[in-house]
């Protein structure tokens, strides 16, 4: 076949496309030229009968007869296509296609809610890491050389002198050895116990800590009125708070924090146990031994601490009964909390 012919089948397909106005024999057309056995295949086949010195611009002319007689056939396709052709038209009665929407786990609405309600009362979030050295996590909250706490049954050693952090407390030590007060932080995070797992235990669980210092006198009656605040913002208005004293090595006094109870608003019921009033938090006034070990001045220095467990608030706000729910990632418990 010479370069003319080939030329004159390029411009008689083109001419035909043209003609046509109808969708059969438009995909005749496309059959006929571009199909399996079609007649540009089939010149292309013979390409090796074509002089060779003409034969590249052979090539190059196939190729572009393709290519428009390719554009003119989908032109066309679009101007004689039919309703059927093309496609239904869009229905707005389907139903929509469905989108699971993810959520926040119980336990991180909880402490991003946390962190909200103390930014009100200017504490920032600050931050430790989960393995811990037996000075932070121990010696410097003035525990005990012999405390039960620091017994392998309670606490994950890794070393002699590394753990897994039993409290977020050790994190008060980093931020005091850096900064000079005032301070006011919150740290939530990680934490680990050689706990027994049951509806209430778990040896990984999270607590947020809250410490507040500064140079001039802070009281009880300020630790008082900021877990006050807290329980209200975070269990609704009518809750309120009361101390019990207890004992922790770090601060002195130490007291049990427990809100009044979110269900019954103090009149006792199966979630208080008939009390009226659920365990919280630790907290108390920072022990001078602990302003020492950090290098301040306990004349010089006043503060309080605080700490609780997330999973237990978490568990309180939603009424969740068992915290290896907040563990197992079940999506039929997770999505009733979206
Ligand atoms: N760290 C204590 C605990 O885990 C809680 C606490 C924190 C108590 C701060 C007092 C002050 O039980």
């Amino acid at each position: 076949m010479t370069l003319a012919e080939l030329d004159l089948h390029h411009s008689q397909s083109l001419a035909e496309v043209a003609s046509v106005a109808e969708p059969t024999a438009l995909e005749q057309l496309r059959v006929k030229y571009l199909g399996r056995n079609g007649l540009l295949p089939a010149i292309i086949k013979q390409m090796k009968e074509v002089p060779a010195e003409e034969r590249p611009e052979f090539g190059k002319r196939a190729q572009a007869w393709r290519a428009a007689l390719e554009a003119a056939l989908t032109e066309k396709h679009l101007a004689v296509a039919t309703e059927e052709t093309k496609g239904p038209a869009f229905d707005p009665s389907l139903p929509g296609r469905w989108f699971a929407p993810g959520s926040k786990h119980p336990v991180s609405r909880v402490i991003e809610e946390t962190a909200a309600i103390f930014a009100r009362l200017g504490f920032t979030v600050a931050d430790g890491p989960d393995i811990e050295n037996r000075f932070n996590n121990f010696t410097a909250l003035n525990t005990p050389a012999h405390h039960p706490s620091m017994d392998p049954s309670d606490t994950f050693w890794l070393t002699d002198n590394l753990l897994l952090r039993t409290q977020t407390s050790p994190v008060q030590i980093r931020m005091m050895t850096q900064h000079q007060p005032p301070m006011r932080i919150i740290t939530p995070g990680r934490t680990y116990r050689r706990d027994t797992t049951d509806a209430t235990h778990s040896a990984n669980f999270h607590q947020i800590e809250g410490l507040y210092v500064d140079t001039q006198p802070v009281s009880l009656a300020d630790l008082k009125s900021t877990l006050a605040y807290y329980a209200s913002e975070m269990m609704g208005s009518k809750a309120g708070v009361r101390f019990r004293p207890h004992f922790f090595p770090f601060t002195e006094p130490s007291v049990e924090v427990d809100f009044s109870c979110h269900v019954c608003a103090g009149k006792g019921c199966r979630v208080c146990k008939m009390s009226g009033w659920i365990e919280i938090a630790g907290a108390g006034m920072v022990d001078p031994r602990v302003f020492q070990f950090v290098g301040y001045d306990p004349e010089k220095v006043y503060g309080y601490a605080f700490g609780f467990g997330v999973e237990r608030i978490a568990m309180i706000k939603y009424g969740i009964p068992d915290i290896r729910w907040l563990y197992e990632n079940d999506m039929r418990f997770l999505s009733q909390l979206a």
